[in-house]
């Protein structure tokens, strides 16, 4: 099974170079899977079911978030009721939405399993419960070896590493998201599980992790709010390319992409 994960899709920028990539990418690496992390996908905050069908027409098959999931409301009841799209599964359960899922395409089956850290970033509960919670279920419900994705949706690169191998052999990759900067250690982990402490972000790279600079820059100057807008300078697609082995449901492979 060959998957694409792509990086945190930022804005109108970031759902454009999806689209303009996806069928030479697609062309090249022929995916059975597509799957994006869409917290950022509706004007950089959140998402609306316009932005999710459009995905879905792109040719996206599974989406995952994190914190900025919640900035629109507007997208709960989707939330509450498709399972195409998850939030992280370790925020409390009243939160609307599911924390892992399975997506099928052609007679194949892919898990995707959400999370998102608790070091820099608002206290939720624990990630590594959440994901032996998450990983009990499954095996209970689904046939064994099956393929499972895990989006670790963190600041910190020392929490990431430090679940990539707390699940290391469990799920066939642990990928990162939220800092929106792609990191150059993507590995497979001694028990099969590949990793790469951030995918990186899918968006405007001429601003600051997608957002226009100029918006930016004057909160840290004066330290007044400011209203952030999405960058549509050096618009960039972030992703990795997994290849698992449909067998033992490890990954042989992780590969980094930038386009174009
Ligand atoms: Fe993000
Ligand atoms: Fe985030």
């Amino acid at each position: 099974m060959r998957i694409l994960f792509v990086g945190d899709i930022a804005g109108r920028p970031g759902r454009n170079v999806l689209a303009s990539s996806l069928p030479d990418l697609n062309a090249k690496y022929a995916f059975d899977f597509v799957v994006v992390n869409c917290e950022n996908a509706a004007a950089g905050k959140g998402m609306t079911d316009s932005v999710f069908d459009q995905l879905l027409k792109i040719g996206v098959h599974g989406m995952t978030s994190g914190n900025h999931i919640w900035d629109k409301n507007i997208f709960y009841p989707t939330l509450r009721e498709d399972t195409r799209v998850i939030r992280p599964a370790n925020y409390p359960p009243i939160c609307p939405g599911f924390g892992y899922t399975v997506i099928e395409r052609n007679g194949k089956r892919l898990a995707l399993l959400n999370l998102q850290g608790r070091v820099f970033m608002p206290p939720i509960d624990c990630p590594f419960r959440a994901a032996d919670a998450a990983l009990a279920d499954l095996a209970e419900k689904e046939a064994p070896n099956l393929p499972i994705i895990a989006d670790f949706h963190a600041e910190a690169t020392s929490e990431k590493k430090a679940l990539a191998l707390y699940l290391d052999g469990r799920v066939s990759a642990v990928v990162g998201t939220h800092t929106h900067v792609q990191t150059a250690d993507e590995q497979v982990l001694p028990g099969g599980t590949a990793f790469i402490s951030d995918v990186g972000m899918t968006g405007g790279h001429g601003g600051i992790i997608g957002v226009a600079s100029e918006t930016v820059l004057p909160r840290y100057l004066t330290g007044l709010p400011a209203k952030f807008e999405v960058c549509d300078k050096d618009v960039k697609l972030n992703a990795v390319v997994i290849d698992i082995d449909d067998e033992t449901a490890r990954a042989v492979n992780i590969t980094r992409v930038q386009t174009p």
